[in-house]
């Protein structure tokens, strides 16, 4: 059935760092969706009939849903976890919390109410690490079938420093992801990402497995982590001694390229950087992690000038808010830092089509282009009394974008469309 929802759209066909008319703005826009896709987009006027039922969400904004292409779902009680480091972080909370995953009942509970959360902050798709444990990831895929969204999820791999009750063993590993793989990569909007936590807790076995994986399935993403914190480069420098950085030893397995997702590549060389864009490898920025966790300041221009394409994500739970309006809000800020500007109309493309871009699915999701899938979602910049304040003094649709990113939450968020369905309860 055919759905017309009334609005001011906004999506955009490029990059605005590189090209002026990068986005398509209509002041009386309107969706028609249709069977979970996008039928058309075109002004209220052309588009209206007396056939189609309407939802009218103006004075709103109609953007394409939120991307989040780096968080952990087994870290949703590890959120705001006081006074460590990355590698403190993750003995001290982060691993003893994710050890509860292995009970299917506490990750079927975590996983409704993560995935609400998402849709709550404006996100529609997600790539998320879940636990060791196979259960975690089944856990994860259900809920999100049961909610049509794009998920892209796999249950880490990590065979040792870390508790027993964590690990799996470099066969365990390959053989759960490819149980889970066969059980749930493509099935309806569900994908699998081939998931070795990071060098430190992967031996070379299960890295060696992990590439056998991504061989034996090209279409899966990979997601893992790289040089985020000078000490965990130390040690990780110490467990493969033979490799010439950090990403070498990915480059050894068979690992990078396209598909391959690398969380927060803060501190890197210029071989890695120049490997990186050679092989298509993407960045994953996290800014509210990389603040909360003391890790450094990511390089935005520098990746980009070097021909590194980089996403940006809320690494929930070393990251501090589901928000990726307070993650381009933090994002801007180390970019301040580092003299470097995140534009409003650059910041809203990245965490949307930017972000598809970096996952290669920009044919699907990110945009409002007719033919992709109906995800979207409705902000209000009017949202609190110190946002309404501010749009007074709003004259451009920049201005608006910017007060969005800077002073907005899950509070701006009036609706969430999954594949054409409205997912909160409230504003239509
Ligand atoms: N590196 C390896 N595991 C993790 C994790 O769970 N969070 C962050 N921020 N970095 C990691
Ligand atoms: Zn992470």
């Amino acid at each position: 059935m055919k759905h017309l929802i009334r609005g001011r759209t906004l999506s955009f066909h490029a990059d605005p760092v590189t090209t002026e008319q990068a986005y398509t703005y209509l002041e009386d826009g309107a969706i028609i969706t249709e069977n979970g896709k996008i039928a058309a987009i075109g002004t209220y006027a052309d588009l209206a009939s007396p056939e189609i039922p309407e939802t009218d969400h103006r004075p709103h904004l109609i953007i394409p849903g939120f991307i989040d292409p780096h968080l952990h779902f087994p870290q949703v009680q590890v959120i705001a976890s006081w006074g460590a480091q990355l590698l403190d972080w993750l003995n001290t909370y982060t691993f003893p919390e994710e050890a509860r995953f292995a009970d299917p009942d506490h990750a079927s509970a975590m996983a409704g109410r993560f995935l609400d959360l998402l849709l709550a902050h404006g996100t529609t798709s997600a790539v998320a690490f879940c636990s060791s444990h196979a259960t975690s990831a089944d856990a994860l895929f259900t809920a999100s079938s049961a909610r049509n969204m794009a998920m892209i999820a796999g249950k880490v791999m990590m065979d040792r420093n870390a508790l027993p009750a964590v690990l799996d063993t470099a066969q365990s590993s390959y053989d759960d992801s490819r149980r889970l793989i066969g059980d749930w990569h493509g099935k309806g909007r569900q994908l699998y990402a081939i998931t070795p936590r990071f060098a430190i807790t992967s031996t070379p076995a299960q890295l060696e497995a992990a590439g056998a994986l991504a061989r034996e399935h090209p279409d899966c993403h990979i997601q893992t982590h790289l040089s985020e914190n000078h000490a965990e480069i130390a040690f990780t420098r110490e467990l493969y001694p033979q490799a010439r950085d950090y990403l070498d030893i990915y480059e050894t397995y068979g690992l990078l390229g396209p598909k391959l997702l690398l969380g927060h590549a803060i501190h890197l060389e210029e071989r890695e950087i120049a490997r990186m864009a050679e092989t298509g490898s993407r960045a994953v920025f996290c800014p509210t992690s990389n603040l909360f966790l003391g890790s450094g300041l990511f390089d935005a221009d520098g990746l980009r000038a070097s021909g590194v394409v980089s996403g940006i994500a809320t690494d929930i739970g070393g990251g501090t808010s589901y928000s990726m309006l307070q993650t381009l809000n933090e994002g801007y800020k180390i970019l301040q830092l580092r003299n470097q500007k995140l534009h409003p109309f650059a910041a809203f493309h990245w965490a949307t089509r930017g972000n598809a871009l970096a996952l290669g699915m920009a044919d699907r999701i990110g945009t409002l282009d007719a033919g992709t899938d109906a995800d979207f979602i409705v902000l209000d910049a009017r949202a609190t009394p110190a946002m309404s304040l501010r749009m007074e003094r709003a004259e451009t649709l920049a201005e608006e974008l910017f007060i969005l990113q800077i002073l907005g939450d899950d509070r701006a968020v009036a609706q969430t469309y999954v594949a054409g369905q409205a997912m909160l309860g409230r504003d239509g």
